[in-house]
């Protein structure tokens, strides 16, 4: 099995054996709130999705590894992230990968890890 992470801009695609599965936009923004110690090399990660048929074999898993590895190459120094608080799925991904919740605002979670 070939699993290539692909670039474009900001947004990374996961390439599994020729074939789109998934992908997530990687950049600044302030839709999570900056922590106050938080620089230029700090970064977002939204839009993470895996395609429905993909779901479940461990490839989002994959194209989280391979984002945090080629970002901490790229000097990003934190990730950080908003999560509704009822995706059980995608919190449990991002715990998996470190990422550790750091605050709520409604319905969502705000989480963040240091690269
Ligand atoms: C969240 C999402 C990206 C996970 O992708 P995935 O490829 O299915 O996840 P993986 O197969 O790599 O599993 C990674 C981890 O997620 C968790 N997970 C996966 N399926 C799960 C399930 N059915 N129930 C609970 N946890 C689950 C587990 O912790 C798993 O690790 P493990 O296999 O070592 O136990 C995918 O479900 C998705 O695209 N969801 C819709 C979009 C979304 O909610 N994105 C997040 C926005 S913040």
């Amino acid at each position: 099995m070939s699993e290539i992470l692909l670039k474009r801009n900001d947004y990374y695609s996961l390439i599994v054996d020729g074939v789109h599965v998934g992908g997530t936009w990687i950049g600044h923004n302030n839709f999570v709130e900056p922590k106050e110690s938080m620089s230029e090399n700090d970064k977002v990660v939204m839009m993470f999705s895996i395609g429905e048929q993909f779901k479940g074999k461990g490839y989002g898993k994959i194209l989280l590894e391979k984002v945090i590895e080629t970002e901490k190459d790229k000097g990003t120094k934190t990730l950080r992230l908003a999560v509704l608080t009822d995706n059980e799925i995608a919190i449990n991904l991002y715990k998996e990968c470190g990422f550790v919740i750091d605050g709520y605002v409604r319905e969502m979670y705000y989480m963040w890890r240091e690269l």
